[in-house]
């Protein structure tokens, strides 16, 4: 079997379209600490630009990792590729009062996430390069993985090509950032956003909600505790990763125990609704989870704070706290 996707690895693409060019990383964050440093060890030449040091730490962390910082004005004015590594819902309203006016013609406007130009929360002018570079994981993972010689799968789009370069410059971040040398693939923005949407409502929202059913119908019928929230929580990682190095069919069958495999093949499909998922997909494609999440954060976030409240103060996380404390994170 081969995939139809074509796959890009390090000798596929070339860094050297980004020489003499300036990246401007635009936040420090998880992404923007990850890919600056990587972008820079990888030999390229990357300014940061950051929101005010008074209001958001990114500035104090980028200078103290020796990078020159400025503001996003600044940085948007002097780089040749302008990269937002901001969080997404903050995109909008710094894109407008920093980046739209500053942007020239011919310029690359790249981006770590599709959602603000598949939602038109932000309308880039017609005369830059809009492109999208994704590594699949956090930004401790990417740095990580970096630095370990390795990388993490990665996917580039194209939305706007005015240079005719727009391609080879999003691989060619790819590429410093560690992705090339995994693979990474091309592929459109509104899939990149779509699918990032849909993997977060169900696999994420999914498996955390197990977790939870699990810790509950564990501790109300009288299991202790730690072992509720070890059978909930701290089993997941022990099957994650033999799952990610040798596929389902060879985990089940060669290092889970006969007994897991026949309750995971038998009573596994009972906890999925698998309706519930195709609707899932069908609302994300219609752009309504996008519509939810823009209300929901334009107003302040008040189903998130709520349950963020309740949350914040369940047993599961008071037990959580104190089982890392005794149990640590083996
Ligand atoms: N994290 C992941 O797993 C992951 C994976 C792939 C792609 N992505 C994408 O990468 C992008 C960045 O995400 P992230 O996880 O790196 O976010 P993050 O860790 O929350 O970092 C966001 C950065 O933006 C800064 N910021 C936020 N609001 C600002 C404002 N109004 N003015 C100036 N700076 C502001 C933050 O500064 P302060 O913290 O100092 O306020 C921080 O440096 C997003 O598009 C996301 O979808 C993330």
């Amino acid at each position: 079997m081969s995939f139809t996707e074509k796959i890009y690895r390090d000798e596929d693409v070339d860094l050297g379209v980004l020489k003499g060019k300036t990246v401007g990383i635009i936040g420090y964050g998880s992404q923007g600490y990850a890919q600056a440093n990587n972008l820079r060890d990888s030999g390229v030449d990357v300014i940061i630009g950051a929101g005010d040091r008074r209001f958001h730490s990114g500035w104090d962390k980028a200078e103290k990792d020796g990078f020159t910082v400025m503001s996003i004005e600044d940085a948007v004015k002097k780089s040749d590729v302008v990269h937002i590594l901001l969080q997404d819902p903050a995109q909008p309203e710094v894109y407008y009062s920093s980046v739209h006016a500053n942007l020239k013609k011919g310029q690359t406007l790249s981006f770590a996430h599709g959602f603000a130009i598949l939602y038109g929360t932000i309308k880039p002018p017609k005369d830059v390069d809009v492109v999208l570079f994704v590594p699949n994981g956090p930004g401790p993972v990417v740095r990580q993985k970096y630095l370990n010689g390795s990388g993490i799968y990665g996917c580039v789009a194209v939305d706007q090509d005015v240079t005719g370069k727009a391609a080879e410059i999003a691989l060619a971040i790819a590429k410093g950032v560690g992705s090339t040398r995994v693979g990474t693939i091309l592929m459109s923005f509104q899939h990149e956003t779509e699918g990032d949407n849909f993997e977060e409502q169900v696999l994420y929202g999914g498996a955390i909600h197990l977790m939870r059913g699990i810790y509950k119908v564990m501790t109300e019928n009288g299991y202790p505790k730690s072992f509720a929230y070890a059978k909930a929580i701290r089993s997941i990682r022990s099957i994650i990763d033999d799952i990610d190095e040798v596929g389902i069919e060879a985990y089940l069958t060669g290092r889970a125990s006969r007994t897991c495999e026949f309750a995971v093949r038998t009573s596994g499909p009972r906890v999925v609704n698998y309706d519930e998922i195709q609707k899932i997909f069908e609302e994300t494609e219609r752009g309504e989870f996008a519509k939810r999440w823009l209300l929901e954060f334009s107003q302040g976030m008040p189903v998130l704070n709520r349950m963020r409240r309740t949350w914040q103060d369940s047993d599961m996380e008071a037990t959580g706290i104190e089982f890392r404390k005794r149990f640590g994170l083996s």
